[in-house]
Order: structure tokens, then sequence, then C-alpha cells
């Protein structure tokens, strides 16, 4: 379980990263592509996921493309498992491997994450890999994004908030340093509490746990960094693409 999934990329990679925010690329791509892991697969970061989901949990997954970290959830005991994605084709083409694969109890829907189809308080968890720092690839100056940017990505936030049950965890799992993600994530909006790691060993990718219902007070804008045991893995870094989607994204985060 869990190995590091590289398969062939056979799209073009994109010029550049603004293609990102093109709905089209993502079909395009997703109707070439079979699997892809972006940052790194559930095998690194497994050990910082299972202290916030138990058999019971409701978890929904923002973007979740051609990745495989459904299913290695699935396979941890999770069965309440939600997937969306804005593309139409990853959406079926994920329908048909899970059902191909016996995983047919995830659900998996076409839903834009700035406007999440769900009631209130019905997840216990939302995660996301690298489908939140898509917004930002266009936000301009990092210590100051264009309105836009902050406007999309407050909605997505916003919705995540709402549908969480009133002690949900959202999980981040992205390039964004603290420094760019903590006002964000600390918007009086919110009322939930702040905590990040990073994985990896040549590249650290941050991990932001957000406690719904656990911030102290609205001027509370505390973000703690919580250690966890390391875990030695042969990574393979700076991949292209993967490459490619982070010097952009560090270039604003
Ligand atoms: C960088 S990929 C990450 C895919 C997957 N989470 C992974 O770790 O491999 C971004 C994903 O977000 C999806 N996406 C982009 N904008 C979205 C939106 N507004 N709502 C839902 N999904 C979106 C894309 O179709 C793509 O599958």
């Amino acid at each position: 379980m869990g190995t590091t999934q590289r398969p062939k990329v056979t799209q073009p990679e994109p010029s550049t990263a603004l293609a990102y925010l093109d709905p089209r690329y993502w079909d395009e791509r997703f109707s070439q592509e079979e699997q892809y892991e972006w940052f790194k697969d559930y095998s690194n970061f497994r050990h910082l996921i299972q202290a916030h989901v138990t058999s019971h949990s409701s978890v929904l997954e923002l973007g979740c493309g051609n990745s495989q970290m459904c299913e290695e959830l699935y396979k941890d005991g999770v069965a309440n498992i939600t997937c969306i994605d804005l593309s139409s084709v990853a959406v079926a083409k994920m329908e048909n491997r899970l059902i191909s694969r016996g995983f047919k109890d995830i659900k998996v829907l076409q839903a834009d994450m700035l406007e999440l189809p769900f009631g209130d308080e019905c997840f216990d968890v939302v995660i996301e890999k690298g489908t939140m720092d898509v917004l930002f690839v266009d936000s301009g100056d990092p210590w100051n994004p264009k309105p836009e940017t902050i406007s999309k990505v407050m909605a997505t936030l916003k919705g995540v908030h709402r549908v969480l049950k009133s002690d949900g965890i959202f999980i981040s799992i992205t390039f964004g340093q603290p420094h760019f993600r903590r006002p964000i994530f600390n918007a009086p909006d919110f009322n939930w509490s702040v905590e990040w790691t990073t994985f990896g060993e040549t590249f650290h990718y941050f991990v932001y746990v957000l406690k719904k219902g656990r911030r102290s007070s609205y001027e509370d804008t505390t973000v703690k960094r919580f250690e966890t045991p390391p875990i030695n893995l042969l990574h393979e870094e700076l991949e292209s693409e993967d490459y490619v989607f982070r010097i952009s994204v560090d270039e604003i985060s």
C-alpha cells in the first residue's frame, strides 16, 4: 500500500501555471492521464492524517483528480468518503476506477469547491492536497494577493467551514508557507485553531490542521507548529511538473 505513484505523464506540461486555473486544462489532462499524485502520495503523510480520522469519520476530499488518496484512506478504515472535482472527466474516470477496484462506497461528484453543494455541518473532516494551491497561481504579489484570489480562497474556506461539523477538522496539504497562509486561515470568519507541520525531505510540504470550534478568541491568531515523528522514505524530489507548479506557487507563497 501507498507506494509512490509516478505513472507516465502523457499530457503536455502547461507552458505557464495559469493553465491550472482553466477547467479545460484539467479535462484535457484527465482524458489522457490515468493516475498522478501531486506532491507526494499518502504513504508520505499518512502518519499526519491518522490522528484525525476514525472509522466513523465522514470525509470530504476537495479536488481528487486521479489521486489514490481516497483509496488509501478507505483502506485505512474510513468508509464514508466523498470526493469532488471540478473536472467531469476526472469524476467519470475516478468513478470507473473506484468501481473496478472494489471501492464502490466512495462517492464521487462533480462540484466546484467554491460552491460546495452540501448542507451545513455534515462532514467530520475535509481534506485537500494541492487543490487550493491552484487558486493561488495567479495571485500576484504573495504579500498582497489580488482581491480576486482572496475572494476565491475565502469562498472555498467559508464553504469548508460551513460543511464541517462543529468540531470538524480541515486538513490542507500544500506548498503554501505559514507566513502566507496564516492571515487567510485566521480570518475572523472562522473559529478554527490553526496548526501546521511539514513532511518531505529535500523539499518540505506543509500540512495544516484547522480544528473548528477550537480558536480561543478572534484575537488569537496563533499558528502553532506541531511536531511529528519523522518518517524516512526515499523521495524523488524536483520532478518536472510538480516543480513547475511549486515554483509558481512559491513565487506567491
Ligand atoms: C493540483 S491537482 C491535485 C489533484 C489531487 N488532489 C492530487 O493530490 O493529486 C488540482 C485538482 O483540483 C481540481 N480543481 C481545480 N479547481 C477546482 C475547483 N474550483 N473545485 C474543485 N476541484 C478543482 C482539478 O481538476 C485537479 O483535479
